[in-house]
């Protein structure tokens, strides 16, 4: 495959270098809160992000936080809420992580109450508890319809408290290794920075640190129905992770929400809350019929997402569908007061882009690329392959097996974003004291190019192609038709052949343009475009080889979980220019947790889609 390094316009060479202990790609609550642990830890801190201050894609995180707090059903317990959690992921989370997860949620809700966090009260003073899908209780508390959003500002207020930089609009092209830089001694797989354009100040940058937690959001945009914005989640942080050398998991596993608006077009994929359904709402299919009784009649509309989600696009498909192609989602039986006090942005939202009072009429919704349970791989602390390299969020993998919980993701960014937060300040602190006698970055390159900024980054492999929005588009309709919700193997193969078409189309000579600005909006598209192909090559590779049904994995040519071949997780590496696969047996679940999970609940609502 040709690949030709593109030059930037002359002017464009403009040099900025930032130095840091613990360098952290990303804004969001893991980010936000991985910064404050490291800060607290004695390290100097830097943010960058690539969305603006205060509007990470963690503020559309709507419907609640998930911990085992007890205050509306007092049975509840950390070890049921990991048995939930395993149980929804169907076994393939790494058990560990979510007893990590699951112990520490209490600690990590109730300081957020500490910082300021307005999550709804009882009458009484009690946090309230809602009832998220496939939960054994009511365990996710939230500020009304928009926690995510609550989170953010608590959070960047303690990063504030802590003068704490974030440098926003800043996007990040490339991790820097010590072996990447000429004369650097040492391990060739250490971190060292980071690399990529202020879009602000149209520079080129580059962040020197002793530890990097990449915080940068998962893939869900590489569907053409998602419930991510159009600039977020084309899989940067995995790509730049893959790309470093560290290994990825679970990549087929990518999470379709039931209950995306499907109308306007322009809103399609924007989130319904899952707090709709757990404040009484019930789905419909044209015929008036609350379908889900066929599907899962314990739970009903409270059931698992992935079989919540398949049982509205089976109902589509059947021609039980809405106009639009979608279900209703009904909670005209509530009273008005009370969509307001739980519900208001969803009120708000329906209202203000398809024109309906949900309070007097139905919406029509339909299933969305939400999340990305796959990614980069890392251990208890939330440390990569490679020394130096965090990984946290949706970037981080194996918390959430085969399918997530709702409200266990807000979780997750709080609880491993603190683990990620101590340990790379640690780490720094052990490389500050190996550093002292070596050159840093900055002196290294200006000696070896006599500070010569043209070649210093006349190397720095940044290019744009033409017209990446075709290459977007192409992309995302291809994932929707091959790697959906319901996938076989001659789709997948046919996805897989579309991929690396483009992917090839995507470095030829022709392609790529030479002489570019650095603000050029062709830049940021070029680059989401560049990790989407890794993203979904990797998705359809893995979901390829996955020849069974597991969570939100679901293939109609093999449509029965099997533990006794697939009781394994799928990784991807980059070997060369090629993705290799392997596979390896999933952790075995010891201790208390084991007797718990002796049974497969949702094996019995298994059922065969086309
Ligand atoms: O529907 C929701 O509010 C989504 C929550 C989640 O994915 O955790």
């Amino acid at each position: 495959m040709a690949f030709v390094l593109a030059k930037l316009a002359e002017n464009m060479y403009i040099r900025s270098t930032r130095s840091c202990d613990v360098l952290i790609i990303g804004g969001g609550s893991s980010g936000l809160r991985a910064a404050i642990e490291a800060h607290d830890a004695g390290a100097d801190v830097l943010i960058i992000s690539k969305n603006k201050k205060g509007d990470p894609h963690t503020v559309l995180a709507r419907g609640g936080i998930n911990a085992a707090l007890g205050t509306m059903d007092p049975e509840d317990n950390w070890m049921i809420h990991a048995a939930d959690t395993l149980r929804e992921g169907e076994l393939l989370a790494d058990y560990e992580k979510v007893e990590v997860l699951c112990k520490n949620a209490p600690d990590a809700v109730n300081e957020l109450v500490n910082w300021g966090a307005r999550f709804h009260r009882e009458k009484d003073g009690r946090l309230t508890q809602r009832f998220f899908g496939a939960h054994t209780y009511r365990r996710t508390v939230f500020y009304e319809d928009w926690t995510g959003d609550e989170i953010i500002r608590v959070l960047l207020d303690q990063v504030s408290q802590r003068n704490i930089e974030i440098v926003d609009d800043v996007y990040i092209t490339r991790l820097l290794k010590s072996g990447d830089v000429r004369g650097k001694k040492g391990a060739p797989d250490e971190i060292k920075g980071a690399f990529g354009i202020d879009l602000k100040k149209k520079e080129i940058v580059r962040f020197e640190c002793k530890s990097l937690i990449l915080g940068a959001g998962g893939y869900t945009r590489v569907y053409a129905v998602s419930s991510s914005r159009i600039f977020e989640n084309h899989g940067e942080g995995v790509a730049l992770a893959y790309e470093a050398g560290a290994d990825l998991v679970d990549r087929e596993m990518v999470q379709f929400h039931p209950t995306g608006m499907v109308w306007p077009e322009k809103a399609e994929g924007v989130l319904a809350t899952e707090a709709i359904r757990g404040e009484g709402g019930i789905l419909l299919n044209s015929n008036g019929e609350r379908f889900m009784k066929n599907y899962y009649p314990e739970r009903m509309e409270l059931g698992p997402r992935d079989i919540v989600a398949r049982a509205a696009y089976n109902e589509i498909l059947a021609g039980r569908g809405t106009e639009h192609g979608g279900v209703w989602l009904d909670v005209t039986h509530l009273s008005k007061e009370k969509i307001l006090d739980r519900l208001p942005t969803m009120y708000e939202q329906f209202k203000s882009i398809d024109g309906i009072d949900i309070s007097k009429e139905k919406m029509e919704v339909g299933p969305t690329a939400h999340y990305s349970m796959g990614g980069v791989v890392v251990d208890i602390k939330c440390r990569t392959k490679i020394k130096g390299l965090f990984a946290v969020g949706e970037v981080m993998s194996q918390i959430h097996g085969a399918n997530r919980l709702g409200g266990n993701s807000l979780l997750d960014t709080i609880v491993f974003g603190k683990i990620a937060g101590d340990h790379a300040a640690r780490l720094a602190k052990e490389v500050g004291e190996r550093q002292n006698t070596e050159p840093s970055l900055l002196e290294q390159n200006v000696n070896n190019n006599n500070n010569n900024n043209q070649k210093e980054f006349g190397d720095d492999g940044i290019f744009i192609v033409k017209e990446p929005i075709k290459f977007r588009n192409q992309i995302q309709q291809l994932m929707k038709l091959n790697a959906g919700i319901i996938r076989e193997e001659t789709r997948l193969q046919n996805g897989l052949k579309g991929i690396l078409e483009l992917k090839k189309e995507f470095y030829s000579k022709d392609n790529i343009i030479k002489e570019f600005k650095i603000d050029d909006e062709n830049v940021v598209l070029t680059w989401e475009v560049k990790s989407s192909l890794i993203a979904c090559e990797a998705i359809i590779r893995s979901a390829l080889m996955r020849q069974e049904s597991r969570g939100a994995h679901y293939r109609s040519d093999f449509p029965n979980l099997d533990d006794e071949e697939w009781n394994v997780n799928i990784y991807c590496r980059k070997e060369g220019r090629e993705m290799v696969l392997f596979k390896d047996s999933v952790k075995e679940i010891e201790g208390p947790l084991a007797d718990l999970l002796k049974i497969h609940v949702k094996a019995e609502h298994r059922r065969e889609f086309e």
